[in-house]
């Protein structure tokens, strides 16, 4: 629970919102904990870190830290247009594509307007909203976690500013199907900004790729799609996100609005070398989906069922509240995610790791079941 905020200069909406529940680093688990961290998979990083090239890259560009970066980020944004087969005033960069979520929120909100997504969601897609005054409905996923199309555009024919998605989806894991995506969009009102958060998106089958962002396209309507270097690129702690917006208005809109520094040069440099590493990127996307295939089953064989993932995690059901299996975990040093969000406090969210780590997992999720079963 957050505590009430005692000053009277804070707004309101900062004062109602709840603190986000931020993954915990190695050093802080084990000061709190008093164990070694043996497997950390509550923030779906990825087990095989960055390139090597990416890490040449950044120790290479430290040199030059005695100067501001490129503002401007061009050399990052010419090569993420060209792979995207777009110009390069469409593309923008942020310090993570979270810091994205809340440039485009302050660039469009304005106090009262209405923001649509699912539910569950990533917190950020609501509460980012929420610190602009905006009032934010939540659409349920159906009961086999297919993405509420009907009730999406239920809840935006009452007018809605944005629209905000992440497919495949953080915490639940399913990608939308290019069916009910062209309905969505179809469906989306022509005032309606559609932001789709594409944070995993290297890690979905392939029989499950479409080209959503030529959807999006042909929709003649405003879109952004976003993109970030923390999941299959393995930079998390380097914070670079990307996104490619339907026209260059709305990018020279949000550079007014985002700090014109957001990507420092360190970052820029190894972002760019990674996306260069195709054969990296590749390995740790095979690890993620083998691994995700036999986590759901040994985790089914327990009784816990995942709902379908397209990512880099897996969602369970706990079938009791999950903060007491996460906290029974990271007794044994496994660190996952419990679920705050109503009516989803049953379920945990577990990213997929090294398959040695994966092990871990899955034997303190074993002697969990035990001990809960015998009480
Ligand atoms: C759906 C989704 N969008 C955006 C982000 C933000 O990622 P980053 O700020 O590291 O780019 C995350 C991170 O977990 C996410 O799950």
């Amino acid at each position: 629970m957050t505590p009430p905020c005692p000053s009277p200069l804070v707004r309101d909406e900062i004062e109602r919102l709840p603190t986000y529940n931020a993954g915990l680093a190695a050093a802080r688990f084990e000061a709190i904990y008093g164990v070694p961290l043996r497997a950390k998979l509550d923030s779906n990083e990825n087990p095989l870190g960055p390139s090597p090239d990416a890490i040449s890259a950044a120790l290479a560009a430290v040199k030059g830290i005695g100067r501001y970066p490129d503002a401007s980020g061009m050399t990052l944004r010419v090569a993420l247009a060209y792979r995207l087969g777009a110009s390069a005033d469409r593309v923008i960069l942020g310090n993570g594509s979270e810091d994205l979520i809340g440039v485009i929120y302050r660039t469009v909100l304005r106090p009262g307007d209405h923001v649509v997504t699912v539910c569950p969601s990533f917190g950020l897609h609501e509460f980012a909203a929420q610190a602009c005054g905006a009032r934010v409905t939540k659409v349920p996923f159906t009961p086999d976690w297919r993405f509420p199309v009907a009730g999406i555009a239920a809840a935006m024919a009452e007018g809605a500013r944005v629209l905000i998605i992440s497919s495949p989806s953080n915490p639940a894991g399913p990608a939308i199907s290019p069916d009910d995506f062209a309905t969505l969009v179809a469906a989306t009102p022509a005032g309606t900004l559609i932001v789709f958060d594409e944070a995993y998106v290297e890690y979905l089958d392939e029989s499950m790729r479409f080209d959503a962002l030529a959807v999006l396209s042909a929709s003649g309507r405003p879109w952004i799609s976003l993109r970030t270097f923390s999941k299959a690129f393995g930079l998390a702690g380097a914070r670079v996100g990307y996104g490619l917006a339907h026209d260059p208005q709305l990018v020279a809109a949000m550079s007014k609005v985002r700090n014109p520094f957001a990507v420092n040069l360190v970052a820029e440099a190894a972002a760019t070398a990674a996306l260069e590493d195709a054969k990296h990127l590749a390995r740790g996307v095979e690890l993620a989906q083998s691994e995700r295939r036999r986590l759901s089953r040994a985790l089914a064989g327990m009784g816990f069922a995942c709902a379908p993932s397209q990512t880099n995690f897996l969602f369970f059901d706990c079938s009791r509240p999950a903060t007491e299996i996460a906290e029974a975990l990271r007794r044994q040093g496994v660190l996952i995610k419990a679920w705050m969000e109503p009516p989803f406090t049953n379920h945990a969210r577990v990213t997929l790791g090294q398959p040695t780590e994966n092990d871990l997992f899955l034997d303190a999720m074993s002697s969990a079941a035990r001990d809960i079963t015998k009480r």
